[in-house]
């Protein structure tokens, strides 16, 4: 059977660290973020929210890490200080606070699937991404000077246009897990 878009878009879909400098335009985003947007979700409300940094609006997010990045070595300022920068744009997901495990549970699934939306749809559009989890982003005093505390982080996604794409992380196959009862 000859791969459908969708099998094609899923299977070629890389993690990019590396970008090219070149903008990425605010309106485009907030477009693939309202598709992504129709992610599954079992919580009363959307359980994501979502810190967009886009170009200068980097700064934002760097002088919130500044508590973070005092407490630490030098050398992991500078080498997230340069992933930051690197990318176009850089975006801090969360989920809001739910009170009972099963609510919170629910929140991180249904926002991984968001996530998983957002980076199937800019792989479309050629726009690379990773979705970083380092400790250092789930600093309280990062939360709340970008107005997130309280909310439990899932990953800070940096994004923007690049060259080369890395080699594929080869999958064991499918059988290893996969049981099927028919
Ligand atoms: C929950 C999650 C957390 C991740 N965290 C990081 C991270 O902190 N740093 C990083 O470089 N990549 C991170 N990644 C990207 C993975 O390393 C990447 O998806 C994996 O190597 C497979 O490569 P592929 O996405 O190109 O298929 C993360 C991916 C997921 C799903």
């Amino acid at each position: 059977m000859e791969k459908t878009v969708g099998q094609q878009l899923i299977e070629s879909r890389r993690t990019i660290r590396m970008f090219v400098e070149e903008p990425l335009d605010t309106a485009l985003l907030y477009q693939l973020l309202t598709s992504a947007h129709q992610a599954p979700f079992h919580n009363k409300v959307e359980p994501w929210n979502l810190y967009l940094f886009n170009g200068d609006g980097k700064s934002v997010l760097l002088d919130a890490l500044e508590p973070a990045f005092r407490d630490g070595p030098e050398a992991k300022r500078e080498k997230i200080t340069g992933r930051i920068r690197n990318a176009a744009a850089c975006i801090y997901v969360t989920t809001k606070p739910f009170e009972t495990e099963k609510g919170q549970k629910d929140a991180l699934l249904a926002t991984a699937a968001f996530i998983q939306n957002f980076h199937l749809l800019c792989a479309e559009q050629n726009i690379g991404l990773v979705w970083r989890t380092g400790g250092i982003f789930e600093d309280a005093r990062l939360q709340e000077m970008i107005g997130a505390d309280g909310e439990t982080f899932v990953g800070l996604l940096q994004l923007g246009r690049f060259e080369d794409v890395p080699p594929t992380k080869a999958r064991q196959s499918l059988d290893t897990c996969l049981t099927i009862f028919e």
